[in-house]
């Protein structure tokens, strides 16, 4: 797999239009069922990394989705539904790309620490492909541990750059 899509920062435009906010709201246990199969089909068809031109969303946006996404994965996982469970993944996967002027905060904050940033998308990206095809296959054991490593990878990036990065600092 490795870092042929480099999916927060690249391709994947399709992703991006038709949502216009994140909604938070949803990760307070009501726990939605994400909708993205048919964005999830079109950004599979499409290798090409640097779809994404005039689209994209703020990171803001993206996180606020992938909580949402996460919170539903959990509940797939304790509902034994794996079909939740693989959505969920592949949500987490295919998230939409960043916009070119959140890009350039990002790029303005970080400076040279961007490819540890990038580096951790696409760690996070990899391990929740895999995390969807073993849900697919029903492979509950390897499911924890792909959740784990999904998880760590989540964990890792906010620990290194959340504070530096928030959108909104005085929450
Ligand atoms: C490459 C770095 C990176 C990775 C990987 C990452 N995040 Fe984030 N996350 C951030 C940053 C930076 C923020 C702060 C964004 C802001 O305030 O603009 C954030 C914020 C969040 C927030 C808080 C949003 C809010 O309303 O303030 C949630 C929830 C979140 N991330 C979920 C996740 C989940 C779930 C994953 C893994 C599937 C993940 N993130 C992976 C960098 C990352």
């Amino acid at each position: 797999m490795g870092g042929k899509c480099l999916a927060l920062l690249a391709g994947m435009a399709m992703l991006a239009v038709g949502c216009s906010s994140g909604d938070p709201g949803a990760a307070d246990g009501a726990v939605d069922t994400p909708t993205v199969a048919a964005e999830s089909t079109a950004a599979e068809a499409d290798g090409h990394p640097h779809a994404a031109e005039g689209a994209g969303e703020t990171l803001l946006v993206i996180m606020q989705r992938l909580g949402t996404h996460m919170t539903a994965l959990t509940y797939g996982l304790m509902t034994d539904d794996s079909a939740m469970v693989a959505k969920g993944a592949e949500a987490i996967a295919e998230h939409a790309p960043i916009a070119p002027e959140e890009l350039e905060r990002i790029q303005g904050v970080l400076g040279t620490e961007m490819a540890e940033f990038e580096r951790l998308d696409v760690e996070v990206h990899d391990a929740s492909v895999r995390l969807r095809d073993a849900a697919t296959a029903g492979r509950t054991q390897d499911v924890l541990a792909l959740l784990g490593e999904v998880q760590r990878g989540c964990v890792a990036c906010h620990s290194q750059f959340r504070e530096g990065l928030l959108t909104n600092p005085s929450r």
